[in-house]
């Protein structure tokens, strides 16, 4: 169907690498709850892999922001979805499909830390490194790093398309 699309990783191989990222993160948390905080839309596929995969007591919730502004610039972040959990005193796990410039990742780890939570980790599918502007950065658990390509599939979309492909692949127009 999508002959635009280069296959990056593949269904199987993100699989197999989630695996690895729950048992890492069920491993490091022992026994302890975690709670997922995914960033919509691009993070919604792979937290659902994700979430099963970790042998924990996971708590699910959302958040969405907007940015804005360019590379040059440094970009604005704003909230979008009105409702905010109460992360106090919670184990919080940002779940994000990709860290790019990386003000999303940074806006949202301050964010979440300002309510005090127990922990605040970073869990990121893809990293463009390559890309990166926001300064002090890190993410804990990282599934791929990847080339400055744009991509789509598993939760990345292109104009709201593609978000469904069970692959990354490289969008070639
Ligand atoms: P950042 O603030 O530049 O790190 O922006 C991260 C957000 O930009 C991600 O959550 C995605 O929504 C979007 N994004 C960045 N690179 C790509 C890409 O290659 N494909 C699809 N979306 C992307
Ligand atoms: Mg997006």
């Amino acid at each position: 169907m999508h002959d635009d699309i280069e296959i990056l990783l593949s269904a199987e191989k993100i699989a197999a690498r989630v695996r690895e990222m729950g048992a890492e993160i069920t491993r490091d948390y022992a026994g302890t709850p975690v709670t997922l905080v995914g960033t919509l839309k691009g993070a919604t596929i792979f937290l659902a892999d994700l979430a099963r995969a970790i042998d924990l007591d996971v708590e699910l919730e959302f958040i969405k922001v907007s940015s804005y502004g360019n590379s040059t610039e440094g970009s604005s972040i704003t909230l979008d979805f009105p409702f905010a959990p109460d992360y106090t005193n919670r184990h919080i796990i940002l779940v994000e499909d990709i860290v790019d410039m990386g003000y999303t990742a940074k806006w949202l780890r301050e964010f979440v830390a300002g309510f005090n939570p127990a922990s605040v980790r970073l869990c990121s599918l893809l990293d463009k490194p390559g890309r990166r502007k926001a300064e002090g950065v890190e993410i804990d658990y990282l599934g791929f790093t990847i080339p400055d390509e744009f991509v789509v599939g598993y939760g990345l979309d292109f104009a709201q398309k593609y978000r469904t492909l069970p692959y990354v692949g490289v969008l070639r127009r």
